[in-house]
């Protein structure tokens, strides 16, 4: 099979195609006939050398992409579900676990990863789904806040802030999005009831105490602007770092009065109930997808480049096969 793939870590131009052998079914796993796959930021950590301490125990060449789109190609042994060959399906990719990520013609995974792609909407618009749509309803899950509550959505902007936001507006949540004057529209059209100037963290956290002097009840710090945004919450509020990169320690003062929490999709990367959660959210017109280009799978190098140059609204989607 054909897949895009790198055999050093590098810049962008290290992606090319490489011939691999067709990988086998194992048991409980099904293989997918990659049709579409998106390009993340976490692609381009996977490229840039930034993981490869965990790809030591995999000889190159590596495939990146996590999230892809395409059909039942052959069901494994002793799978659960009834899958049928030619079943439009969504799943989601770990290269970390699986070795082979989604920018190639197949991959094979646990059943667990893969779910019925959600109805009406075309192969590029459902490859953004898997792994962002898993990422954000982990943190709306883990952030557990009540109906009418408040939550800051930094990088709202962007397709996992998207996700978040309309993920939380699903719950009953006002949503505070965090972005640049120039995306006001936009993010109130994906469901923000407020948008405040983007900046530092505490320029942030300052512009929402001024419109909420009691504080928010929940922060998704998707965009990673930090401890700086603490002072936005309300005593017993709760901040979802997406990054881990926050010790309890950084918290400061504000350890005894707000909670932490680290959504990181590995947790529900396996969890097949809220992969086909993220799927029927998107049947149901709850997740709108946003495409900023479709290209050939060939072209990933300069997809790279443009996801990393910033300002991209909307994924990238590669068509593979
Ligand atoms: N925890 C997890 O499991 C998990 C899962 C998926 C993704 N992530 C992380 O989440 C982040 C966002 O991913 P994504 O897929 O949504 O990327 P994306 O589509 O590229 O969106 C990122 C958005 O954040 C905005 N942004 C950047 N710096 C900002 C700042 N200082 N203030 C406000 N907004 C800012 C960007 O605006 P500009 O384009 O104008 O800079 C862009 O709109 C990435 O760092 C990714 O690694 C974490």
């Amino acid at each position: 099979m054909r897949a895009i793939g790198l055999v050093e870590f590098g810049p962008p131009e290290v992606l090319h195609p490489v011939d691999l052998p067709d990988p086998p079914t194992r048991p409980a796993t099904v293989r997918v006939r990659v049709r579409a796959a998106a390009v993340n930021p976490a692609d381009t950590y996977l490229r840039s050398g930034a993981q490869a301490a965990a790809l030591a125990s995999w000889p190159p060449p590596w495939v990146p992409g996590m999230e892809v789109v395409g059909v039942i190609d052959t069901v494994g042994a002793g799978t659960r579900e009834a899958w049928s060959v030619g079943q439009p399906v969504v799943a989601v990719v770990s290269p970390l676990q699986q070795h082979v990520g989604g920018y190639s013609e197949l991959v094979v995974l646990p059943e667990t990863q893969v779910a019925p792609a959600p109805a009406r909407l075309d192969p590029a618009e459902a490859a953004t789904l898997p792994m962002a749509g898993l990422a954000a309803l982990l943190t709306v899950d883990q952030l557990a806040l009540g109906r009418g509550s408040t939550i800051v959505v930094t990088g709202a902007a962007g397709v996992l802030g998207g996700y978040v936001t309309q993920l939380a507006r699903e719950r009953g949540w006002q949503v505070i999005a965090d972005a640049a004057p120039r995306d006001a529209a936009a993010v109130r059209r994906l469901g923000a009831d407020e948008v405040v100037a983007r900046g530092s963290g505490r320029d942030v956290a300052r512009r929402i105490r001024q419109r909420h002097p009691g504080g928010a009840d929940g922060i998704a710090d998707v965009a990673d602007l930090g401890p700086g945004l603490l002072p936005a919450l309300r005593d017993g509020g709760r901040f979802a770092d997406l990054h881990g990169r926050t010790p309890s320690a950084a918290l400061g003062r504000d350890a005894a009065r707000v909670d932490l929490v680290a959504p990181i999709v590995s947790d529900y990367i396996g969890r097949a109930d809220k992969l086909r959660s993220v799927s029927a959210y998107a049947s149901s017109g709850v997740l709108v997808p946003r495409i900023a280009e479709t290209v050939p799978a060939v072209r990933a190098a300069q997809a790279h480049r443009r996801l990393e140059r910033g300002g991209l609204r909307g994924r990238i989607v590669l068509t593979v096969g």
